[in-house]
């Protein structure tokens, strides 16, 4: 594929074909193939594995931290840390069974529970980890660390260079053939959402540790495949580097966006060890998951960080003093039905949507260099001093005057009043808006039921024109970090949410009356007082006894 032009028609054409409307759903597989369904784990045959401990001495930061990291409690790195920040962010958070299926769950989430994201680890000499720098994949379900590269000292201090204090670093891969066999064409989509998750939750993860992350946003595809070790060749369970993400201690004034080239070139030539696992006997190409991922593929960019992005307002005041981190991160769950009557004040969501304003909080949307492209539209049903309704919350300023001009002329843009000062929070239409999200949510009750839903309204057509083809996944990942702090706000305040990646995309547009393609929902999802499934048995994510036995 040659010019920028053709790459962004081919994103064009994907986002149109797998819209889904009122009269028909984007293509998927006619049935689905239990027997050869992809294995939700990756391993690497031949490598050895590190074991990481599942209990440490580590205290679990205050739930306020993961958004202002305390560099008080700045832990150093070592095996402990190391696990704790895996721990609270991609490990397995329990099992579930239901007659003969039992499947894990995960501290980050994933459309239909199928996890296409996988994490792997460059880490420098680590205390009682290892004693050579290293490249491994992170194995959720044994909790440990497969050893996929070592690494020379000299190649490590080449690779981390321009970091002026220790680092290390997270690599995000996705494979669309673990989403694709249930979801078919619209699968690229889910990936990205929850490679947006991913980052958001290993960003707060590290926050509680008081550490710094970094997306390497200036990287290519080509280079981050290097240093994850993924084949090049593209067959239907090939696996797409994302994203490399960055961890130190303090934040680093100015941002380093990307890793030596003479660096990246010496980590090819190294001694690999494992075998990736075949995923599933045959698998089902997708040809417009293939067009888009090619022409999305990152090239090397050459952005550079201009001014840090203040935290100035702080427009809430945080109530959750005492709630620590660690407990809300693993008692994470979707809400799979909502029960139709718990009701929250107003004064909680307005402070669930400070922790949404990048400019309000220090992590997690501070990973990237840009500002805002996603504003939030919230159908309000529960909430206790706000009236039922539509609303808008512009969380880039700067988007405030065309969202106007472009959406349906009838909204009346009330500022509302009894919300703090600085959120900028509109009231587009009062009135019962149940009816309306179940039914723009692919007509799931859960958008109705619980105390408000929202749809995800991001730029598009304009800053892709402006960008290039490359930035499309990544609007999916603003999304998704979205997502992961309402989960996380929601347990903060004993309730629950729920991603929606099943939505009608153009009546969502018909209502908001966006006529170009210059806003685009991507993300819808829920909030509310969520209707347990007793019948469902819950088990231990691990057995942490076993685990002491081996040490022993
Ligand atoms: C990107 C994304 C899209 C999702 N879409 C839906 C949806 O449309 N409907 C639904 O009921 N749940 C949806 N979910 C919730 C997942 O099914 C849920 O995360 C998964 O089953 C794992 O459960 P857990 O979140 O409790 O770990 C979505 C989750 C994500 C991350």
């Amino acid at each position: 594929m040659k010019t920028e032009n053709e790459k962004l028609k081919k994103v064009f054409s994907y986002h149109q074909q797998t819209k889904h409307s009122f009269h028909r759903s984007a293509d998927s597989p006619n049935h689905l193939d239990w027997k050869n369904q992809p294995d939700p784990f990756r391993r690497y045959h031949g490598s050895s594995v590190i074991s990481l401990p599942l209990e440490t001495a580590i205290e679990s930061s205050l739930y306020d931290a993961l958004y202002y990291p305390d560099s008080n409690v700045t832990q150093t790195f070592n095996l402990e840390s190391i696990s704790c920040l895996l721990r609270n962010s991609m490990a397995l958070s329990a099992w579930k069974q239901a007659g003969e299926s039992r499947w894990a769950l995960r501290i980050n989430p994933s459309s239909g529970n199928l996890h296409p994201t996988e994490a792997y680890l460059l880490t420098p000499v680590i205390e009682n980890l290892s004693s050579t720098p290293m490249i491994t994949h992170y194995a959720p379900k044994e909790h440990g660390l497969e050893q996929r590269c070592l690494l020379p000292e000299s190649l490590w201090k080449l690779l981390s260079k321009d970091f002026n204090q220790p680092v290390f670093f997270i690599g995000l891969s996705s494979l669309y053939w673990r989403e694709s066999w249930k979801y078919g064409s619209r699968a690229y989509r889910y990936c990205h959402l929850d490679i947006g998750h991913a980052i958001a939750a290993i960003t707060l993860s590290a926050a509680s540790l008081g550490w710094h992350c970094q997306l390497l946003e200036n990287m290519s595809a080509h280079q981050q495949r290097i240093l994850l070790g993924l084949p090049d060749n593209h067959n239907n369970e090939t696996e797409q580097p994302d994203c490399l993400i960055a961890i130190t201690q303090t934040k680093n004034q100015n941002p380093v966006l990307s890793l030596p080239e003479q660096a990246i070139q010496k980590i090819a030539l190294c001694d690999w060890q494992g075998e990736a696992n075949i995923l599933s006997h045959s698998s089902v190409s997708w040809d417009a998951i293939n067009a888009v991922a090619v022409a999305c593929e990152k090239p090397t960019t050459e952005m550079i960080a201009l001014n840090e992005v203040a935290v100035t307002k702080k427009t809430t005041q945080h109530n959750y003093s005492d709630l620590k981190a660690q407990p809300i991160i693993q008692q994470r769950r979707s809400a799979v039905a909502m029960d139709k009557q718990t009701t929250i004040q107003a004064e909680q969501f307005f402070q669930l949507l400070s922790r949404l304003m990048p400019e309000d909080v220090e992590t997690p949307f501070n990973v990237f260099i840009s500002s805002a492209r996603v504003q939030l539209i919230f159908f309000v049903h529960r909430i206790e001093g706000l009236k039922a309704g539509v609303y808008c919350l512009t969380r880039n300023p700067e988007v405030l005057n065309e969202l106007k001009q472009q959406m349906n002329p009838e909204f009346i843009w009330e500022k509302v009043k009894n919300c703090p000062e600085n959120l900028p929070l509109f009231c587009l239409v009062e009135g019962d808006a149940q009816l309306l999200s179940r039914q723009l949510s692919c007509q799931q009750e859960i958008a109705a039921e619980g105390c408000f839903s929202l749809a995800m309204l991001s730029q598009f057509k304009n800053v892709l024109e402006k960008t290039g083809a490359c930035l499309y996944p990544q609007l999916y990942w603003e999304c998704g970090m979205i997502g992961q702090v309402l989960y996380l706000e929601a347990e903060a305040m004993a309730i629950q949410g729920t991603g929606i990646g099943c939505f009608f995309d153009d009546p969502v547009h018909e209502f908001l009356g966006l006529q170009e393609m210059n806003f685009q929902s991507l993300y819808h999802f829920t909030v509310g007082g969520a209707v347990h499934d007793d019948r469902i048995l819950t088990q231990p994510a691990y057995n942490i006894h076993s685990q002491e036995r081996k040490r022993v």
